[in-house]
């Protein structure tokens, strides 16, 4: 990771995930990386997006090995109770959305609130979330999919509004919403058919790469693993 300092550690959340357990070991073969945290549901500590006191407690043991100049939040969910997302207005379930959002939108929040407070005061750093196509909303000509493609839009205004309420006091650091192309996933394993496939250690470098190259601008990015900047 050439903008950060040598040696620098990571933080990865979801790191029991297809994308993230990836993350996990591109930074592990870095040199550079001195420490690669990895937090999911069965780990310890562990965090479940649903309950904000197992993220408070999750940051606040990680407290004493901070400054983490990488962190990366690889969680997210696209089936919910087992039901994939909707085709079709009439297929819209009020409690199902509700879920979708506590997890690709409040969860994303919760992370933003309890772990950047981790991240370096006075030294560049780097906090990328796990977004999607498509929750761009320009971008989107398909339709459909209306938990996965609204929360997702949610989740990345609410990075968005924080990069630019953190850039007061942290003005070194990059926040960036992250596409990772299509990564054979349990998440994405239904519905990628016809996509052509990116290898998770692929899409994982190229997002680490495509981190590492953005500068601190005052507010968020939305880029894929390629590098290309993704409309909003
Ligand atoms: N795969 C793709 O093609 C694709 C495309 C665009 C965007 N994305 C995004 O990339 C991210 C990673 O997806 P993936 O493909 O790697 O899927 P995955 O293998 O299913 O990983 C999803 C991760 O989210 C975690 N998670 C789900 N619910 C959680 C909860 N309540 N609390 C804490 N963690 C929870 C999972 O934890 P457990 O291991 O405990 O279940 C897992 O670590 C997601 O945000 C997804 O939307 C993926």
């Amino acid at each position: 990771m050439r903008s950060l300092s040598d040696p620098f550690r990571a933080l990865i959340l979801g790191a029991t995930g297809t994308i993230g357990g990836a993350l996990v070991q591109a930074l592990r073969d870095m040199p550079q990386c001195a420490q690669v945290v990895g937090l999911g549901r069965q780990t310890s500590p562990s965090i479940d997006l649903t309950s904000e006191t197992s993220l408070r407690n999750a940051a606040q043991s990680l407290a004493t090995m901070a400054p983490f100049q990488l962190i990366l939040d690889a969680t997210g969910a696209l089936s919910i109770d087992g039901q994939g997302p909707e085709k079709r207005l009439d297929q819209c379930m009020p409690d199902l959305m509700a879920k979708s959002f506590e997890l690709n939108a409040i969860g994303r929040a919760l992370v933003l609130k309890h772990f950047t407070p981790l991240l370096p005061k006075h030294e560049r750093s780097l906090f990328g979330v796990l977004s999607a196509r498509v929750g761009s909303i320009e971008d989107n000509r398909l339709g459909g999919w209306y938990s996965y493609r609204s929360s997702k839009a949610a989740g990345n205004m609410i990075l968005q509004t924080a990069a630019i309420e953190l850039h007061r006091t942290k003005p070194q650091a990059v926040f960036a919403a992250l596409q990772p192309g299509t990564v054979a996933s349990k998440l994405s394993a239904a519905f990628n058919k016809g996509h052509p496939l990116t290898e998770p250690s692929i899409a994982a470098k190229g997002l680490l790469m495509a981190i590492d190259r953005l500068h601190a601008k005052g507010s968020a990015w939305f880029v894929d693993f390629q590098g290309e900047e993704i409309p909003w």
